[in-house]
């Protein structure tokens, strides 16, 4: 038989596969998540996601220096807020000696090259779990919420932030924050919109995390978040980022939503973030835990299909574990 084009040829041997390799993941893809607490030498697993812990301030700086080792050049932070800090107004959510206001300080001093990205969300410090300001029926008010992450985003910029991430998904939000941004001459502070933030049931142990599960209660966030059957409305939303002055537009979760990331890049070029996000870690860890799944490829394989599909970088839970693996491989 002759067959001229065997594609088998190239995929013969190590050296020919990885010269044809057309996707590469590199340590400083990856944005690692930390779970921040109040106080010292406090370390809290999460049931809910093994292997990630809540940690002090102390704790945290040790394992930015791990990060930086690493290679990882970047890190977001994600509060626990303590309950007696939340309020219905979420007034401690630019409280300029704020857990996260102070951690950014430490952070900065001890790391200065280290790329400091913070959550412009009101969840961790709302009594009610949701991600704005609330009217009496329970809806999200939308321009009142805004008001209140334009103070919060500036004072976590102020504070040293690099980058600045609104995960709430209110309208306006974006323009809001950079008119502030550029009012404060903050010019070279840069937003990294959640574009597309689908209303998933994905997000769960980051809920359990950050402990605003119970706050939440039988409360959805389907009247900001996305309708996980939507893919046109995403666009639309990234081309209002766009125009609003978004510098990096991102989906999320990633995993189950290759599709939106690649139509994202595809038609904007833009740079285009994934957050790999809890319940992706939890189920991909839980079944490696149980000898179900081999850790290290389940864990290659989800980050390079996130990036084959267009992402620039990754925010995700094995983002140490996977420098970790590189570095080893290098
Ligand atoms: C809240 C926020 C959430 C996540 C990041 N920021 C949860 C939510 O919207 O309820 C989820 C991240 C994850 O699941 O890893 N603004």
């Amino acid at each position: 038989m002759i067959i001229k084009n065997r594609l088998r040829r190239m995929r013969s041997n190590e050296f020919s596969r990885s010269l044809v390799r057309e996707t590469s993941i590199a340590a400083d893809d990856l944005i690692l998540p930390l779970f921040l607490v109040d106080g010292s030498k406090q370390q809290h697993s999460v049931d809910s996601m093994p292997g990630v812990f809540r940690l002090s301030q102390d704790l945290l700086l040790k394992k930015i220096e791990d990060a930086q080792n690493l290679n990882i050049n970047a890190i977001v932070l994600f509060p626990v807020i303590e309950k007696n800090l939340k309020s219905e107004f979420a007034n401690e959510a630019f409280n300029e000696n704020g857990l996260v206001q102070k951690t950014v300080r430490a952070i900065k001093k001890e790391f200065p090259d280290m790329g400091v990205i913070t959550d412009v969300a009101l969840d961790p410090y709302t009594t009610h779990g949701q991600d704005g300001l609330i009217d009496k029926k329970g809806y999200v008010l939308n321009d009142e919420t805004v008001d209140v992450l334009v103070q919060q985003a500036l004072s976590h910029v102020e504070s040293g932030a690099d980058i600045v991430a609104p995960s709430d998904m209110m309208d306006g939000r974006v323009g809001a924050i950079r008119e502030a941004l550029e009012n404060t001459k903050h010019v070279n502070t840069k937003i990294l919109s959640y574009t597309a933030k689908y209303a998933s049931a994905f997000y769960g142990p980051f809920r359990d995390a950050v402990g605003s599960k119970e706050n939440l209660g039988n409360s959805s966030k389907e009247t900001y978040q996305m309708d996980p059957s939507n893919s046109n409305e995403a666009l639309h939303e990234a081309e209002l980022d766009i125009s609003e002055g978004a510098d990096i537009l991102m989906v999320k979760p990633a995993g189950l939503y290759l599709d939106i990331i690649y139509r994202i890049k595809n038609q904007f070029k833009k740079p285009t973030f994934a957050y790999q996000v809890s319940g992706e870690y939890s189920m991909l860890k839980a079944a490696a835990i149980n000898n179900w799944l081999d850790e290290k490829k389940i864990m290659t394989e989800s980050l390079i299909a996130i990036k084959r599909a267009g992402a620039d970088a990754i925010l995700t839970y094995f983002a140490l574990e996977a420098a970790e693996w590189i570095k080893s491989r290098d």
